[in-house]
């Protein structure tokens, strides 16, 4: 598969097959995606994998807190609490067309609840994981983990495997750190579905927009 076939066939996926995906699949995803850059070769990575008994244990575990109406202070804020366009409508476009494709209208507010929800089952994927920092760490490093994730988001293609990015594991900072045993000294940046696709799944047929060039390049020289 050429590098660009995978970033074009790169897509959110929400709701995975239950095909397992073996260990040794998913340590080659991890071999080579620790081949990443890294400022410094600091390789700011701590990466928690979990699939079979473990995830489904941990899974029931966050949905038991869920229903309970359970909520943790999340450590840090996904987005800017005061979102500037052209980034606020661009978050805005891309919810109300998930919405709209699952048909959950505008104010069916538990409708939405319910869809976000799914991220605290990996959206059903069979293999679930962490990305943890030392807290230590300053932007430059949460850069470099995001690139060891898109490598392995792609790289997952090449397996024909799908990934969601969830940064949605933020809000549950307490119940992962103590279920992976993290030190106090780290910290839970973001975690990843990992699976086949349920290509039956109309969620799955999102297909996000981007931005023209010219809304965000300029080019000098040329
Ligand atoms: C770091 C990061 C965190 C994300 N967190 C979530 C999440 O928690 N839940 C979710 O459904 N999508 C999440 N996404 C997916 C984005 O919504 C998605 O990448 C964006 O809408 C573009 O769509 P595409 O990935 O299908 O191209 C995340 C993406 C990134 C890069």
């Amino acid at each position: 598969m050429k590098v660009s076939d995978a970033i074009l066939s790169r897509k959110t996926v929400r709701q995975f097959s239950d095909k397992p995906v073996d260990e040794a699949t998913v340590r080659e995803l991890l071999e080579i995606s620790k081949r990443s850059p890294s400022g410094g070769n600091l390789q700011p990575w701590t990466v928690h994998v979990l699939t079979g008994e473990p995830l489904k244990e941990f899974v029931a575990d966050v949905n038991k807190k869920l229903m309970a109406g359970v909520q943790e202070e999340p450590e840090y804020n996904v987005y800017p609490p005061e979102l500037k366009d052209p980034y606020k409508t661009r978050r805005r476009i891309v919810g109300q067309q998930l919405y709209e494709l699952i048909g959950v209208p505008r104010e069916d507010t538990p409708g939405k609840l319910r869809q976000l929800a799914k991220n605290f089952s990996f959206f059903g994927a069979p293999v679930g994981m962490f990305f943890v920092l030392d807290r230590q760490m300053e932007i430059g490093q949460y850069a470099d983990v995001g690139m060891f994730m898109q490598s392995l988001m792609l790289l997952a293609r090449e397996k024909g495997l799908h990934t969601c990015p969830q940064e949605a594991w933020a809000r549950w900072p307490k119940t992962v750190s103590e279920y992976l045993g993290l030190a106090d000294h780290e910290i839970l940046f973001c975690g990843l579905a990992l699976g086949y696709e349920d290509e039956d799944a109309v969620i799955n047929k999102l297909h996000s927009e981007r931005a023209a060039l010219d809304e965000f390049v300029t080019m000098r020289g040329f």
